[in-house]
């Protein structure tokens, strides 16, 4: 891709000048050209003292990194590649809430700037469009005194179909793809997602019961065959709900209810949902 018909490069005024003036999250905004992970680049910084709401987004990861040690493509001019720094006032224990915030928040945001589009939540960390992956969440986090959190989020914006391995085509999409042919402006985009997850902040703390009960509404797996790789074994369920800390409840073939609050989840081949299903 040459220069000229690549996207403009982030540039962080252009984000903020989209922000309200009283805000929390993106009350300071880095974009860096280049960089390992912005995970580690926000936790530096976390580590280092910086406030609660800085956000670090990178042009291109040389470095980034998913969910069980999963290596994630970020390419540059592409993509939003951004972590957000935090610092819960509530326990630690809690601080697994911030998966599922940041997913509710980031699929209002795209529905705010693609009225047409339905994003869903494949707990407990995908965004899904049209039943394809769009976004990964990594949450991580530093306890301690001065304990932080870091939210990382990549959002696949400007991928044509060509932009994804062969092997992804049938998972992974990008807004461009679903939203319309045209390049899409990731300012637009970037301050659209902010915006909503500034917006619901408050709700992390004191009102997380609506978090998880629109989690559940816009739920992938609720409804359908999974199959649970848990630490120890791997079985076959049907997603039920969501708990109230955001864990996900199967249901399993002898009728026995399990809570899964980590490891990684499918949805089982050639089984219909019992729910309708996502658009
Ligand atoms: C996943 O799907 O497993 C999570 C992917 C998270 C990717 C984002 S991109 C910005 C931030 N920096 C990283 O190294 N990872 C997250």
């Amino acid at each position: 891709m040459n220069a000229s018909t690549r996207s403009p490069s982030l540039n962080a005024d252009a984000i903020s000048a989209l922000l309200p003036v009283a805000r929390r999250i993106g009350r300071e905004i880095v974009v860096l050209p280049e960089t390992g992970s912005t995970n580690d680049v926000a936790s530096q910084l976390g580590r280092a003292g910086a406030a609660e709401g800085l956000v670090i987004f990178a042009e291109r990861q040389t470095a980034g990194r998913g969910r069980l040690g999963r290596k994630w493509e970020s390419s540059a001019h592409k993509g939003l590649w951004f972590s957000l720094l935090l610092r819960p006032a509530f326990a630690l224990a809690d601080w697994s809430r911030l998966t599922t915030w940041a997913a509710v928040g980031i699929a209002r945001g795209m529905e705010e700037e693609f009225p047409g589009c339905r994003a869903t939540v494949k707990w407990p960390n995908d965004i899904y469009l049209a039943g394809k992956k769009v976004v990964g969440i990594l949450s991580e986090s530093v306890a301690g005194p001065g304990g932080y959190a870091v939210v990382g989020i990549g959002v696949n914006v400007n991928h044509t179909r060509e932009d994804f391995p062969e092997e992804l085509r049938t998972k992974a999409t990008s807004l461009r793809e679903t939203a319309g042919a045209e390049p899409l402006d990731r300012h637009a985009v970037a301050a659209a997602l902010l915006r909503q997850l500034d917006a619901l902040y408050p709700a992390l703390e004191h009102d997380f019961a609506s978090v998880v009960a629109e989690a559940q509404s816009r739920s992938f797996l609720v409804g359908r065959r999974i199959t649970v790789h848990g630490p120890q074994e791997t079985y076959e369920a049907t997603a039920e709900g969501l708990e109230v800390n955001g864990s996900l409840r199967v249901r399993c073939d002898d009728g026995q209810t399990r809570i899964v609050s980590g490891g990684e989840v499918s949805v089982s081949v050639a089984c219909a949902p019992t729910h309708s299903a996502p658009s």
